[in-house]
């Protein structure tokens, strides 16, 4: 099954930016600047961005930690490849790329300051969610912050019908996040807040390893 999955994410990485860039009214990457202050990481800090797709998180996150570095993971070698590209024409020098499946994450307990996941938690099926939660718990650090990004239900007839497709398509274990994240994340984590952006389409969920 993870093979498939990891086959869908790389065929589609050859068009993900455009489409993104289709349906984002963010051009300037706002929203994911908002996500990186969230998460209160500072210039030293080692930083994870969790199914980092083609990598857009990971390069703002390199602008916060200059003198640290930033780690983006992905299962899909297709996706790591577009962000590769875009980190190179970019110049940043900070930032590495590893093939990693969320649910087994090859770094050792602790490492990491801050951890985040935009747009990908809701992707993740059946079991691997569970774990993947439990894996950026064992590799943050202390006091370590985790904070995760994803649409919040929308308000207009159609695209709420399209929400909730995808709803029934996660299955009744991926549904259970959203329905009830907090819970969620409180049996794992501590200080959980969540927030709605002011456009009221994006929600933000931060929480900290005790
Ligand atoms: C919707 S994209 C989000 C990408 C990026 N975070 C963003 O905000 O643009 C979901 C990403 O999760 C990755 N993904 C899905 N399941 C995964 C898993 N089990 N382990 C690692 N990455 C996974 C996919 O390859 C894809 O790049």
């Amino acid at each position: 099954m993870i093979h498939y999955r990891r086959k869908y994410y790389d065929i589609f990485s050859h068009f993900y930016d455009w489409v993104i860039s289709l349906h984002s009214k963010d051009k300037t990457l706002s929203l994911r600047h908002y996500l990186a202050r969230s998460t209160k990481v500072k210039p030293g800090d080692r930083a994870l961005d969790l199914c980092t797709g083609t990598g857009a998180v990971a390069s703002v996150m390199s602008e916060y930690v200059q003198d640290g570095l930033v780690v983006g993971a992905d299962f899909s070698f297709g996706m790591l490849k577009k962000a590769m590209e875009k980190a190179d024409q970019k110049g940043l020098k900070n930032i590495f790329f590893v093939v990693a499946d969320a649910a087994d994450l090859p770094f050792k307990a602790n490492i990491f300051d801050v951890v985040t996941c935009s747009h990908a938690i809701y992707e993740l099926t059946g079991q691997t969610r569970g774990s993947a939660l439990k894996e950026i718990k064992r590799i943050l650090a202390p006091m370590g912050r985790f904070c995760m990004m994803e649409h919040e239900e929308p308000k207009r007839p159609i695209t709420r019908f399209l929400y909730h497709i995808r709803l029934l398509s996660m299955g009744k274990e991926g549904r259970r996040i959203v329905q009830n994240e907090i819970q969620e994340l409180q049996g794992i984590f501590s200080n959980v807040s969540r927030e709605i952006t002011a456009n009221g389409k994006t929600k933000l969920i931060c929480c900290e390893r005790d």
